[in-house]
C-alpha cells in the first residue's frame, strides 16, 4: 500500500532512540522529509545524515529539551523555519522516573507535566494552524498503556499522559473538518533503552534479578515478548498518512495483548 506522503514534511520527537527513532525510520522509507528533535546533537546529527543518505530524503535536526517551557513555540518556529512547512508531528520524548504514588514532589510533578503536556500541547497548537489553512494535516502522539492500566510506580506518567489524551481527543474535535486528524498510539512494553531502564529500576528495587523481572513482565504479555520498535512504527506510520484520513480523535494499544480491559 502506498502510504501517501512522499515529499510531506514531518517533525518527529524522540528521534534519537527507541521508539522515535523507529518512527524515523519508517517515515523515511515512505519519503517523507523530516525534522528529528530529541536533546542529544551529535546522535541527532548521525540518525539525520544515515536516514538522508539511504533514503534520499532531506532531514534537519533540532536540539533541544522537552523540559524547558518555552522549548515547545521554538521547535514548533524553527522546523517551520527549515522546512517551510511541517504536515505531521509526531510529539514523543522521554518518559519521568518511577516514583511512590504516596512520595511525589511538587517539581518532579513540573517537569514531568511540562514534557509529557505543556510542551507537546505548544508544538501541537503553533503547527495546527498551518495545517488547519492547507486542508491536511497529521498530529500523532506518542503515549502509554498506563493511561488504559496505570502503571504502579509511574504515577507521574499515568497522570501526564491522561491529562494530554484529554487534550488531543479535544482538540482532534476541533480541527477534523479541515483535514487535520489527531491520534494516539500508546505502546506497551517493547523493546528499547527506556524499558531496559526501568527493567533495572525495578530489579535494584525490589532486590530481585533482572531476568525475573522481566519474565514477570512477559508472564502478563500475551504474546509473550517484548515489542519491537519497528512494530509500533508501523502503525504510528499508518495514521500519519494520507491513508488514515477518516481516522480522528482515536488511542490506539499496541501491546501483544498486554492490557486485559476492554479499549
Ligand atoms: N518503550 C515502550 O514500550 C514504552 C512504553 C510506554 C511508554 N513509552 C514512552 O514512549 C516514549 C518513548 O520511549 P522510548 O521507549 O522510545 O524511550 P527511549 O528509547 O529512552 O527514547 C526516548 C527519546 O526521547 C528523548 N528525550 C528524553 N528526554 C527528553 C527531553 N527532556 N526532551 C527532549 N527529548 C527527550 C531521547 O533523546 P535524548 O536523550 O537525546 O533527549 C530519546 O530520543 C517515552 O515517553 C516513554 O515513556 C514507551
Amino acid at each position: 500500500m502506498d502510504l501517501g506522503i512522499r515529499g510531506r514534511t514531518a517533525l518527529v520527537g524522540g528521534a534519537s532512540s527507541g521508539l522515535g527513532l523507529a518512527i524515523a525510520e519508517a517515515l523515511a522509507s515512505e519519503g517523507a522529509d523530516l525534522v528529528l528533535t530529541a536533546r542529544r546533537a551529535e546522535v541527532l546529527l548521525e540518525v539525520a545524515a544515515d536516514l538522508a543518505a539511504r533514503h534520499g530524503i532531506r532531514v534537519e535536526t533540532i536540539a533541544a529539551d522537552f523540559a524547558t517551557p518555552d522549548a515547545g513555540g521554538q521547535i514548533a518556529q524553527r522546523a517551520t523555519d527549515l522546512m517551510g512547512t511541517i504536515d505531521i508531528v509526531v510529539l514523543n520524548a522521554g518518559g519521568p522516573p518511577p516514583v511512590d504514588p504516596t512520595a511525589t514532589d511538587p517539581e518532579a510533578w513540573a517537569r514531568a507535566l511540562q514534557i509529557l503536556v505543556m510542551t507537546p500541547i505548544a508544538i501541537a497548537t503553533a503547527l495546527i494552524p498551518p495545517m488547519r489553512e492547507r486542508g491536511w494535516g497529521r498530529i500523532v502522539a506518542v503515549g502509554s498503556y498506563a493511561v488504559r492500566q496505570p502503571v504502579d510506580e509511574l504515577a507521574y506518567s499515568n497522570a501526564g499522559r491522561s491529562a494530554l489524551m484529554a487534550w488531543l481527543k479535544t482538540a482532534s474535535r476541533a480541527v477534523a473538518a479541515d483535514g487535520v486528524t489527531v491520534n494516539g498510539a500508546f505502546p506497551g512494553r517493547h523493546a528499547t533503552a527506556r524499558i531496559e531502564a526501568l527493567d533495572r529500576a525495578t530489579a535494584e528495587r525490589t532486590g530481585a534479578s533482572l531476568e525475573a523481572v522481566r519474565a514477570a513482565h512477559l508472564a502478563a504479555i500475551p504474546a509473550g515478548r517484548y515489542g519491537r520498535p519497528d512494530e509500533f512504527a508501523a502503525y504510528v506510520t499508518y495514521l500519519c498518512s494520507e491513508r488514515a484520513s477518516y481516522q480522528t480523535g482515536t488511542f490506539t494499544t499496541i501491546d501483544g495483548g498486554l492490557v486485559a480491559g476492554l479499549p
